[in-house]
């Protein structure tokens, strides 16, 4: 099996290359490909989608121009550049690996792959796609697309899950990478490339596929077949209060200190057991108030659902810090599970 899937992805390069210097997209980060733009878009572009990213990608370059910048920012202007991107934990690994590659790197990102990997946030893919995307290695990047891409064309039913088999496609892959250079970064692209414009995951546009002639999915109709992924995990469900709690000061607003989303600015919430919103609002020493308004939301984070139930209340107490609105719209970073609590205010 795996000889045979190595014949077929050493005839992918010169086939996919050429097609993707006539098809690749224009996309901010390919302006000019340093290796902190690489870092920074492939970063973002993990978990969120390429037409998602680009704005946020264009406004977090030109506040932070350089790794020194990003090292010296105040983590709060950060998790507002970061404000509805999700996945803060990798906001907050990529100012501790800014501040390593100021410290330990003069300021440069390194280019090869162990160094790379001693940064927080870079693993294995991130580490393959800045040294073959910025520096021109012969390193694969081996994310969702190319799995799909890959199984496709070599009909492996691995489920993509499995960490061996990223492990070896990472190898096998870089076995066949063109020589140094630019080809590199291209081959690493185009496979990005055809992953989100040919090989897509629900309508593969086999027709327009520069590799059907390699590619056994298409030869026997299976493309639609891979990949093969494992049993779909049951989210947990939680219900969950949120109070837009409307002080003489400004609406509430405080840290997290535990569970999802731990560290991040909230509007006061509760996970509910057995609780009421008032004995909620009793347990912060909030006993005077006048409840204006409910609405309910969900939200759905990786492993959890969260249903929510959001209170607008007025009160004349003040039992956390308070913001106005144009405060928080301008300097509070709020994940989009309380943002979207604003809403009420409009309805
Ligand atoms: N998906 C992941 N990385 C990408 C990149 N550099 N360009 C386009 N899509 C991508």
């Amino acid at each position: 099996m795996r000889k045979r899937n190595e014949t077929i992805l050493r005839q992918i390069p010169a086939a996919l290359l050429s097609w993707y210097r006539q098809n690749k997209r224009t996309l901010p980060w390919r302006q000019a490909p340093t290796p902190y733009h690489i870092w920074i878009s492939e970063i973002m572009l993990q978990q969120t989608r390429v037409e998602a990213v680009k704005e946020y990608y264009t406004r977090f370059i030109q506040a932070l121009p350089t790794v020194a910048d990003l090292a010296a920012c105040k983590e709060e202007e950060l998790l507002k550049l970061w404000e509805g991107l999700g996945y803060y934990s990798r906001a907050r690994n990529l100012q501790r690996a800014a501040k390593s590659v100021v410290l330990y790197f003069d300021g440069e990102l390194p280019s090869d792959t162990e160094s790379l990997k001693t940064l927080a946030g870079i693993g294995d893919y991130t580490a393959g796609a800045i040294a073959s995307i910025a520096f021109g290695k012969r390193e694969a990047a081996v994310d969702g697309n190319v799995l799909r891409v890959i199984t496709r064309l070599t009909e492996d039913p691995t489920p993509v899950s499995d960490a061996a088999y990223k492990k070896y496609l990472q190898a096998a892959l870089t076995e066949v990478y063109p020589k140094e250079g630019r080809d590199c970064a291209d081959f690493t692209q185009s496979l990005f490339e055809l992953g989100a414009l040919v090989c897509k995951p629900q309508n593969p546009d086999c027709k327009s596929c520069p590799l059907q002639g390699i590619c056994r999915g298409y030869q026997n109709g299976t493309a639609r077949s891979f990949p093969v992924f494992p049993p779909k995990r049951e989210k947990r469900i939680e219900e969950v209060f949120v109070f837009l709690l409307q002080t003489p000061e400004g609406f509430a607003i405080r840290r997290r200190e535990s569970g999802v989303l731990k560290g991040m600015n909230e509007f006061p919430s509760q996970t509910v057991w057995d609780e009421t919103p008032e004995s909620v609002l009793n347990e912060w020493g909030v006993y005077d108030f006048t409840e204006v308004k409910r609405k309910k939301y969900t939200h759905i984070f990786t492993h959890i659902k969260w249903n929510i139930t959001c209170l607008w209340v007025r009160t004349g107490e003040v039992p956390f810090d308070a913001y106005s609105l144009d405060e928080i719209e301008e300097t509070i970073s709020l994940p989009t599970a309380f943002k979207q609590c604003l809403s009420i205010l409009a309805d």
